[in-house]
């Protein structure tokens, strides 16, 4: 088996069987943040990829993608029961969350969660060289650094967490908090999108482990784990290049086009995920047709939602919920040949989503809450003539890195009304500032400038930058 000295491991792999539409197997993009992420950051890298294909049985052989090592890990049916879509998203993902729906707790669901994370780390120790640095990525793994520091001691482990790192009054609920917390200590550094969720954490392993503490450095035994905030983001360069595409620029015109070329387009692009707002910015919206401030002719919704974690319950109350919202206000505020919500729920392209942010005036990411949001980052990215408008949550981790957006609370409607209308109604010179500033920031706030200040801290040789091509 060959071995690298950079080991990747994610629950996902970034590509995901699918079936093509001639009946075969085809393998594509996976969407969402941990994939856009860390995708572009590799390839060409001589790295390993440790992650779940996506299927149940035995572990597909797969084909390298752009250079990077694919290792793919078996998941049972009933490990992604019980693992996956039980323990990581029925009970940690609401919970990380601000538990805006309720968090389930099953002894069987932490069992699995044990044995799925002991089965990432041996296959992770098989993969990685003496000495090698191991990254490993997100909620559903937070054992695997401790499972791999008995395994091999001899590797430098980075974690970071994709998602919010709650308040201890609602981590104190999870009946194995010590184990979860023990486990993430197995690294060297564990970073966060925010400084809040490094704050919190410490706050925690004092009060649950009885450890001495501080936001950046936890001492346990004769080790130093070091903590920190390290905001994850795009390729802004590689978004705004597709963006300026001639194909895309005329996908863009077609699409407008297809839309009925209206004054305005206003466009939300999530995965169906209960804590992206998309319920409450469908009611804010409807309140603008009911009252009139707002009119079908000029301006249209393009709502996104691809769906996701499907056989999870709350996520299938989520898009017969949707998807009714959606069909009671076409019918009630659309015409014939002009509906007011087009409502799309396939995976895109890259190209086909650049062309949809081109389109798109008003850009509303309003999540209930969010460790960091990259659609919002790949608008700004793709608005390379400093026009539209990015309509936030404060409640986004983007929203601490892009303040110049036009900031709204989603719980609160009138104000989530109030917001969507001043992104409709504001002027190129405003807009443009604001716009201006934002991709100003992503271009200096880059996923090459993560991954340098992440393994900069990690791996203080300074070689590992090297080789990505990420150091300056
Ligand atoms: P999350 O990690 O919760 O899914 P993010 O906004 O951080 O949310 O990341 C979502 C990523 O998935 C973005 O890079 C976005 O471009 C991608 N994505 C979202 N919807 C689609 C879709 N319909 N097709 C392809 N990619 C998508
Ligand atoms: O950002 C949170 C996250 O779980 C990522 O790990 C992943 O990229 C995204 O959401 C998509 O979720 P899933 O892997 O469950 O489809």
């Amino acid at each position: 088996m060959r071995q690298s000295s950079l080991v990747v491991v994610a629950n996902r792999l970034p590509i995901d069987d699918s079936v093509a539409p001639d009946g075969a197997c085809e393998w594509r993009r996976s969407p969402g943040g941990l994939v856009s992420a860390l995708h572009p950051l590799l390839r060409h890298t001589p790295a390993t990829w440790v992650g779940w294909a996506g299927g149940t049985g035995p572990a597909p052989a797969l084909p390298d993608v752009d250079g990077v090592r694919m290792h793919s890990v078996p998941l049972s049916a009933e490990d992604l029961r019980d693992h996956y879509e039980g323990f990581a998203n029925a009970t940690l993902w609401p919970l990380y969350h601000d538990s805006v729906e309720q968090p389930e707790y099953h002894r069987s669901w932490w069992e699995a969660y044990q044995r799925v994370n002991q089965r990432f780390a041996e296959a992770t120790a098989d993969m990685a060289e003496p000495g090698a640095v191991v990254w490993v990525q997100d909620y559903h793994l937070q054992l695997v650094p401790g499972l791999l520091r008995q395994l091999r001691p001899d590797l430098r482990i980075g974690f970071f967490l994709h998602v919010p790192f709650p308040p201890p009054e609602l981590f104190m609920q999870l009946p194995r908090r010590a184990e979860l917390l023990r486990g993430m200590l197995g690294a060297d550094l564990i970073g966060f999108q925010r400084s809040q969720a490094a704050h919190n954490f410490a706050q925690l392993v004092a009060k649950v482990l009885d450890v001495p503490a501080t936001d950046r450095r936890i001492t346990v035994g004769d080790r130093v784990v070091r903590i920190g905030a390290f905001p994850v983001s795009i390729d802004t360069v590689e978004m705004a290049a597709l963006a300026t595409r001639p194909d895309v620029a005329d996908r863009a015109a077609r699409l407008r086009r297809d839309l009925g070329s209206p004054e305005q387009v206003i466009l939300s692009v999530d995965r169906m995920d209960y804590t992206k707002g998309i319920e409450q910015r469908l009611k804010a919206y409807s309140e603008l047709l009911a009252n009139g401030h707002v009119k079908v002719r000029d301006t249209v919704l393009v709502q996104v939602a691809v769906p996701s974690r499907e056989r999870v319950g709350q996520y299938q109350i989520l898009r017969e919920r949707v998807e009714r919202e959606v069909g009671r206000i076409n019918g009630e505020y659309g015409r014939v040949g002009e509906p007011a919500i087009h409502y799309l729920t396939q995976p895109f392209d890259r190209a086909e989503l650049a062309a949809l942010y081109r389109v798109a005036d008003v850009m509303a990411v309003t999540p209930l809450r969010d460790g960091m949001n990259l659609v919002a980052k790949e608008y700004v990215a793709a608005r390379v003539d400093d026009t539209g408008a990015l309509l936030l949550s404060e409640f986004a981790g983007a929203a601490a890195e892009l303040p110049q957006a036009y900031l709204v609370n989603p719980h609160d409607l009138e104000g989530l009304k109030q917001g969507l209308l001043a992104a409709l109604r504001a002027g190129p010179d405003d807009l443009g500032a604001r716009m201006r500033a934002m991709r100003a920031h992503l271009h200096r706030h880059d996923i090459r400038a993560w991954a340098r200040s992440y393994l900069s801290a990690l791996d203080d040789s300074g070689s590992l930058l090297t080789r990505l091509g990420a150091a300056d």
